[in-house]
């Protein structure tokens, strides 16, 4: 089962084959940054691979547009989506500042 770092926190999960970074993130009790609820809109779920990139999928269509479109042209060269980004096969670092665990108030 692939295992995702991120830093700068320190915070290691387990992500199913297939899962985007944010779901793997969810399923373990932790927050990923997002104001769009993971519909490739918002970016605010944009993290940098430090790691393992090509334990990811390709980037689609829809991914690379919101990149572009919300941190320039060359977003897509720099940034994944967390809520895109499908990890396949292998660990991933990341670098994503906000994740961290749920919390139930
Ligand atoms: S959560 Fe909004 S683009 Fe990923």
């Amino acid at each position: 089962m692939p295992k995702i770092r991120v830093e700068p926190s320190g915070i290691e999960f387990a992500a199913n084959d297939g899962d985007t970074l944010m779901d793997a993130a969810h399923e373990a009790g932790y927050y990923w940054p997002t104001t769009c609820g993971g519909q490739a809109i918002c970016t605010t779920c944009a993290t940098v691979v430090i790691e393992g990139r090509e334990h990811l999928d390709d980037m689609g269509r829809g991914e690379r547009r919101a990149l572009e479109e919300g941190r320039g042209p060359a977003g897509p060269k720099h940034f994944r989506l967390g809520c895109q980004a499908r990890v396949h096969g292998g660990d991933v670092v990341v670098r994503k500042p906000g994740v961290g665990p749920i919390k139930i108030s």
